[in-house]
């Protein structure tokens, strides 16, 4: 089938439902929501049998859903209509939300509905429900309105007694209230306005949007009095107790960790420090976690956005060299949003120095991987429960296993950011999938689904996502489960290393020639690519590499 995909943004969930359609066998293409015109042409050109809307914040012209079967993707219950329905979910504490399939037509989010279904809301960030609920939801649901489609004797139900379309969530209900607010109140506001906008404030004396909101059990502090930071993040108080906040976002500029925004007016706060790796369960800000279950250990790595600075890469080095005499198997888990998106775009954008910092960045990334692919003594696992992009997938690819979660998206490419990438991706990618299909990858630039990086090789399994940690501890006791082979295969591992090293480090050595310009280059295409990522630029045409419709 034909399907086309008109959207605001390629965002994650688009490229599931892109991945899935063209696993599927169907023929895909793409078209962003810039122009009544464009989205018209799209349709005369590709003639698609139908359109889905993954995600669209504007409204379709009646030329589009008039022509074609329009489905749009709506994350709310039936009956919810308008924007902002995670937020308000999320801000009113609903025990359960939806997804709803519905057809376009006049009126927002009133069309006639194909498929529904509800979830347990968890209580969580919205970009963690959008990533996994939602999305799990949306792909459920798509798959039975293809097939009702296709079938073609479904009619979808109208919708009798509509309910009024709600307002956007604004600021002035986010706005926290630092001397009646709970930390729970704090946290669920933040929580309902992660990614964008954020909740609206002014920390001493600068005007922000707040995210990353975690609980702190120990510290006490009085309402909004900042009282400690920890890697970027502030701790500060409310009436009841203390919270850390991880980033925040200046009126005019982009996301940062909090302590890059607030600086030197952060003099004299203490950076109360925790070691290397603590225990999921404690109650405060921290980025990795660690847990050993007999012979294997799981390392998480939960950086914000799955972004990756300089210090962070370093401490998740240093980590892995010593947890590695601990256990026969070390997984790297990577964080609840992401897996790692490779270094921190954000950051680089500003430094005062971005090339000495984009390179210091690279090479920690590097050193960081040399330890992971130079382990001869333990067995390496990369497990991708959440996406992953660009250097983030090669940090993964290091590793002697890789698994992922059924519906997990990767971006094995760097191309959309301008930089050729380094990560050793020259010397494990083609190890894996062949030196063609490793450039036509890189080359592409498209996303591709876990089971698709599974069938070229790219990663070892696909993992049930229902009951994945389980899921992933039976892969591990799989390695385990004959002695003669585990050590047979650090033997032959350790062989091949000996063997291979200088390969391996020409390997890097080559692609960080390449990036060398990249970084230091101040008209290089990565310094403009990466500025209009940050600000969040939107782009003036849909790129070619996704609207197959334009091609020739
Ligand atoms: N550095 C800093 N921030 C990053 C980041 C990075 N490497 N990668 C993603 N982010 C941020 C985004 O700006 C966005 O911020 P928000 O909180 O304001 O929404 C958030 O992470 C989520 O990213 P988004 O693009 O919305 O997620 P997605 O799932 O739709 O797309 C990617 C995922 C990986 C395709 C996309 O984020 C991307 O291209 N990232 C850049 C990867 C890269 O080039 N890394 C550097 C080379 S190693």
């Amino acid at each position: 089938m034909r399907v086309l995909l008109i959207v605001s943004a390629f965002n994650s969930l688009t490229q599931r439902v892109y991945c899935y359609l063209k696993d599927e066998g169907h023929e895909v293409s793409v078209e962003f929501a810039l122009s009544d015109k464009v989205m018209v042409e799209a349709l005369e050109v590709f003639q698609p049998e139908l359109i889905l809307c993954p995600y669209l914040i504007k409204k379709l012209p009646k030329e589009v859903w008039s022509r074609v079967p329009t489905i749009i993707i709506h994350p709310g219950i039936k009956g919810d209509r308008g924007a902002s329905s995670l937020d308000w979910a999320i801000y009113k504490e609903k025990k359960e939300w939806g997804v709803t399939l519905l057809q376009a037509n006049e009126e927002i989010d009133a069309g006639d509905i194909w498929a529904t279904s509800n979830f347990v809301m968890p209580k969580e960030s919205k970009s963690f429900i959008y990533r996994t609920k939602v999305s799990d939801t949306a792909l459920k649901l798509v798959k039975e309105v293809l097939t009702k489609f296709k079938n073609g004797s479904f009619t979808p139900i109208k919708q009798s007694n509509l309910e009024a379309v709600h307002e956007p969530l604004r600021q002035d209900k986010r706005k926290i209230n630092w001397e009646k607010d709970s930390v729970k109140d704090i946290i669920r506001k933040i929580n309902a306005s992660d990614s964008i906008p954020g909740v609206k404030d002014e920390l001493l004396g600068v005007e922000c949007y707040l995210y990353g909101a975690t609980f702190e059990a120990k510290l006490k502090a009085k309402p909004k009095e900042i009282v400690a930071k920890r890697d970027g993040a502030i701790c500060i108080g409310a009436k009841d107790g203390t919270i850390w906040i991880s980033h925040l976002k200046e009126v005019g500029k982009f996301k940062l960790p909090a302590t890059y925004v607030l600086k030197e007016k952060l003099k004299g706060i203490k950076e109360v420090r925790i070691p290397l790796w603590v225990d999921k369960t404690l109650q405060t800000f921290k980025e990795i976690t660690f847990k050993k279950e007999e012979r294997v250990g799981y390392l998480e790595f939960d950086f914000y956005n799955g972004a990756m600075s300089s210090a962070q890469c370093m401490r998740l080095k240093y980590a892995i060299e010593t947890l590695k005499e601990e256990v026969d198997i070390l997984v790297l888990k990577g964080g609840k949003n992401f897996f790692s998106n490779g270094i921190h775009l954000t950051i680089l954008e500003d430094s005062q120095k971005q090339g000495e910092d984009g390179w210091s960045n690279i090479n920690a990334m590097n050193n960081l991987i040399k330890e992971i692919i130079f382990s001869e003594d333990v067995v390496t696992v990369a497990s991708f429960g959440a996406n992953g992009g660009a250097g983030g997938v090669f940090l993964g690819l290091a590793c002697d296993f890789v698994v992922a979660r059924d519906g997990v998206v990767l971006n094995p490419h760097y191309k959309t950011m301008g930089l050729s990438g380094s990560e050793y991706h020259s010397y494990s990618f083609p190890k894996r999938v062949g030196e063609e299909k490793a450039k036509e990858i890189l080359q592409n630039a498209l996303p591709i689904s876990s089971k698709r990086a599974k069938e070229i090789g790219m990663i070892d399994e696909v993992l049930s996502s229902e009951d994945y940690d389980k899921a992933l501890e039976k892969f591990c006791q799989s390695l385990l489960s004959d002695e003669d082979e585990y050590y047979d295969f650090l033997d032959s591992k350790s062989e091949f290393l000996e063997k291979n090293e200088k390969f391996i480090e020409e390997c890097k050595e080559r692609e960080l020639a390449k990036m060398y310009p990249e970084f230091w280059d101040e008209k290089s295409e990565f310094h403009k690519l990466r500025y209009d990522f940050v600000y969040k630029i939107c782009p003036t045409k849909t790129p070619q590499r996704l609207a197959i419709h334009k091609k020739g």
